[in-house]
């Protein structure tokens, strides 16, 4: 059975196109049932729109509270039947009672090595702060921003003529794989969440190998 996926995104949606590369290729056991935004001119809508995936859009600037919109968003979900959530480039934070509707089902991406550089502009952050090395996080959404127990990381070296720009470019390489990579092994291996550890059971494998 091809696991129901809604994408939620706010931008580019290039998260959101390689996820869904990777479904198309069968290296995922899922489909992306619907595309939900919170910016209309969202390009990752049009590509939604293009690519014949039912897509939504609630704007969130014309709701009376964060609750009002989310519920609509909710109920979108519950009509499509949805079952996992990834956020890819969702500028919105989850209010805690919609990630306690969807307990351990909901993925975001990070372009950091998380806890490394949470919030905005992970990358500018990575190269002001002069590390050698960042990368991406695929982790767990919880009540935390950016803090939720990971699932994959991928390392990038940072090259001394780095921009935030170029650091970007290369890390969003090992974002389109690493997503595929964490929601596959979330939905077809065994694993549980022990403390903050996203542990997999009965598999050798290693998360990111
Ligand atoms: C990505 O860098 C992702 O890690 C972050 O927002 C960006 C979204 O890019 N959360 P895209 O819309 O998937 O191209």
């Amino acid at each position: 059975m091809s696991t129901r996926v809604a994408i939620l995104l706010s931008g580019r949606g290039s998260n959101f196109l390689a996820l869904h590369g990777a479904m198309e290729r069968g290296e995922v056991p899922a489909h992306i049932a619907r595309v939900i935004s919170n910016v209309p001119d969202a390009a990752g809508l049009a590509r939604a729109h293009d690519l014949r995936i039912p897509s939504l859009c609630y704007p969130h600037r014309f709701e009376p509270s964060r609750e009002a919109h989310e519920a609509k968003i909710l109920a979108a979900l519950a009509d499509a039947e949805i079952e996992w959530i990834c956020l890819a480039g969702y500028m919105r934070k989850l209010s805690e009672s919609f990630i306690a509707r969807y307990p351990q089902r909901i993925l975001n991406i990070h372009p950091s090595l998380l806890p490394a550089f949470p919030g905005l502009e992970p990358q500018r952050q990575a190269l002001e702060h002069g590390v050698k090395v960042t990368g991406c996080t695929v982790h767990l959404v919880d009540e935390t921003l950016d803090q939720g127990p990971i699932v994959v990381q991928r390392t990038v070296a940072v090259k001394d003529d780095d921009t935030a720009d170029s650091l970007a470019s290369r890390i969003l390489g090992e974002e389109h794989k690493a997503y595929p990579e964490a929601l596959n092994l979330l939905l077809t291996e065994r694993w549980e969440v022990r403390g903050r550890r996203v542990v997999f059971l009965h598999s050798g494998r290693l998360p990111g190998t």
